[in-house]
């Protein structure tokens, strides 16, 4: 990421209108997208509401571009992307993996391969993405892995056990969750997390003014997310690896202290 994309506030004027000037062709689809998710707003109070509904109005349209990817090819790359990670930093089919809004399974069918049967949980707030899900399971004769697809309100974790997960893992999920969201994430996760245990987070990282576009993306300071972490009785740490990658989040690793 360059110094300016770092020090970019995407929700000022100045920044709207040069991105217009440089940018024309983007001005009606942005306006139409603000018309949406201001109805979706009105329509939908509270955050998870509301990004589900933002959710099922993309996913019906092209579920592999509600997640992120504008191309079948991006979204295979972004999934490998991630799986290459976890596998580098040491995650085995003997381990179990919980994957925190695990869209239609980019990188998820990646990993339910490689685990052991029933040792991998997906979890998402939209209904319309985990049937997507499911039709990637599908598509890849992953049934045999009974993995576990399960929709969620909250991130309190409260249906799971305690001491489970060797990996848990959210990916493009704090670059769409305003703080008290992550907040709560981190004020649980680390109950479910097995000894020596790890979870590894994206973020869209600034290095300026934490802002939002939308309420669909939300841009954050490292350190604002270490300290919610360390209040949370966590460690946390940047993952200056990730950085290399051609991908445009940062990433965090959380652990129990010892
Ligand atoms: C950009 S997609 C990424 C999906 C998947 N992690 C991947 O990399 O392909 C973000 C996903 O997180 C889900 N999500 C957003 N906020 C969430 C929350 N608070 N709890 C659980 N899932 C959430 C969305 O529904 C969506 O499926």
């Amino acid at each position: 990421m360059s110094r300016t994309t770092l020090h970019t506030n995407r929700s000022s004027l100045s920044h709207k209108v040069g991105y217009a000037v440089r940018n024309p062709a983007k001005i009606a689809p942005y306006v139409r997208r603000t018309a949406r998710d201001t109805w979706l707003r009105l329509r939908h109070p509270g955050h998870v509401a509301y990004y589900r509904a933002v959710m099922a109005s993309d996913a019906g349209r092209n579920p592999e571009a509600a997640v992120g990817s504008q191309t079948h090819e991006r979204w295979l790359a972004l999934g490998q992307m991630q799986f290459d990670y976890l596998v580098e930093h040491g995650l085995t089919p003997k381990q179990r993996m919980l994957d925190i809004g695990c869209g239609n399974l980019r990188a998820g069918w990646r990993f339910i391969a490689h685990l052991d049967a029933g040792h991998y949980y997906g979890i998402d707030i939209s209904p319309d993405i985990l049937i997507s899900a499911k039709k990637t399971l599908t598509t890849y004769g992953l049934q045999d892995k009974l993995p576990h697809l399960t929709i969620t309100q909250d991130l309190k974790l409260d249906f799971l056990p305690s001491g489970h997960f060797d990996v848990v893992h959210a990916h493009s999920v704090f670059s769409h969750s305003p703080l008290p969201v992550i907040d709560e994430c981190l004020a649980h996760v680390g109950r479910v997390l097995a000894p020596g245990g790890f979870f590894d987070f994206t973020f869209d990282r600034t290095e300026g003014t934490e802002h939002q576009v939308l309420r669909e993306d939300f841009y954050y300071r490292t350190e604002t997310l270490i300290r919610l972490a360390e209040k949370h009785g966590l460690r946390a740490r940047f993952m200056d690896d990730w950085e290399t990658r051609k991908h445009g989040q940062s990433k965090i690793r959380v652990t129990n202290p010892e």
